[in-house]
């Protein structure tokens, strides 16, 4: 079957259209005929090495698509349904042919596969990171970076979904303030502009000065939920006295290791991703690209300019 696949960690440059084994499902595994697969910042981020994973390596994390093939003794959609699924664990979703965990395969309930392929990874983060990690409580108020970006926009949209009160959203220009805003933001802000305001949950993807000022947004109890650091920035340590004087707490958290602990609940977290996508009470900006053009995805990805999610027609 057709993949792509890093032979080598680098640049964008070192992406390879190659033919590659078919994958089979093992117990408790799907394999997925692919149509789409999402393209997202922790494939650059696996290509980069800086997450380590055995070369040569085909990435992905998410796909949309029909099933192939469900492994021995395992229970899940029927050959032929059309599901998103996670493949977040080990990979593999740029590629003909996806295998994963059946827990983290769900039906499409009508959604488009070039939407659904959008899905998996950032809606099913926006959920957890605010349902598990944050712990959100009804009426509280939500600050998110990056908001018009892949999980940021979706991060405001699931807050309002879980009761949240305000929601503002910062950008890095004033260009992407118009499409933060058309994902539901009550107010979008520049990152670099001091903030005066104080939030029950703060939602930081971009790190570095963003970090800080992360920290220092929080309400008495708030809560920060540490997620990514899309900046590249060195780490920015958290001072525990701040936490202890100030009544502030931070937290983490990973969806890839998260659905390696609980599959069973990362695949409700999907379910219910799914089915808000599908009625429209989440909605997704998808641009599309051919899968042999991976490599432009991931220049686009690093180059912090785009908008909303992109995905990679198989
Ligand atoms: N922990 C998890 O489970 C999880 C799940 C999904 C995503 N993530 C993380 O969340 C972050 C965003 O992912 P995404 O899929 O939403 O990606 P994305 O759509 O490309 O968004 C990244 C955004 O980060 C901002 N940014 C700031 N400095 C940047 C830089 N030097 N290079 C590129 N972007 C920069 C840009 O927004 P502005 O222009 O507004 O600054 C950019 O649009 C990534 O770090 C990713 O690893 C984590």
């Amino acid at each position: 079957m057709r993949a792509v696949t890093i032979p080598e960690f680098g640049s964008a440059d070192v992406l390879r259209v190659a033919d590659v084994a078919v994958p089979e499902p093992g117990p408790g595994q799907i394999s997925i005929d692919v149509e789409y697969a999402g393209a997202n910042f922790a494939e650059v981020l696996y290509r980069r090495g800086v997450v380590d994973v055995p070369l040569p390596f085909v990435p992905g994390i998410e796909v949309a698509g029909r099933v192939r093939a469900l492994g021995p003794d395992t229970a899940g959609p029927p050959v032929g349904t059309p599901v998103a699924a996670l493949t977040i664990v080990d990979g593999g979703g740029y590629a003909e042919v996806a295998v994963t965990a059946a827990e983290l395969v769900v039906p499409l309930d009508g959604l488009a596969p070039g939407t659904a392929a959008a899905v998996p990874s950032n809606s099913t983060t926006a959920f957890l990171v605010l349902d598990r990690a944050a712990r959100i409580e009804p009426g509280e108020s939500v600050l998110v970076h990056a908001a018009a970006g892949g999980v940021g926009s979706q991060l405001g949209q699931a807050a309002r979904l879980l009761g949240a009160g305000r929601v503002v959203g910062t950008v890095g220009s004033p260009a992407k303030a118009e499409a933060a805003l058309a994902f539901g933001y009550d107010d979008v802000v520049l990152r670099d502009a001091p903030l005066a305001e104080r939030f029950d949950v703060v939602v930081d993807m971009v790190g570095g000065p963003a970090r800080r000022a992360s920290l220092d947004a929080l309400a008495p109890m708030g809560r920060l939920v540490v997620m990514g650091n899309a900046s590249g920035a060195d780490d920015v340590g958290v001072p525990a006295n701040e936490l202890w004087f100030a009544n502030k707490t931070v937290t983490g958290f990973n969806l890839a290791a998260f659905a390696a602990a609980f599959p069973a609940e990362t695949g409700r977290a999907l379910r219910r991703a799914v089915a808000a996508a599908a009625s429209g009470d989440l909605r997704l900006s998808v641009a599309e690209l051919p899968l042999a053009d991976a490599a432009e995805a991931h220049r686009r990805i690093e180059s912090g300019r785009t908008t909303g999610k992109l995905v990679l027609a198989v």
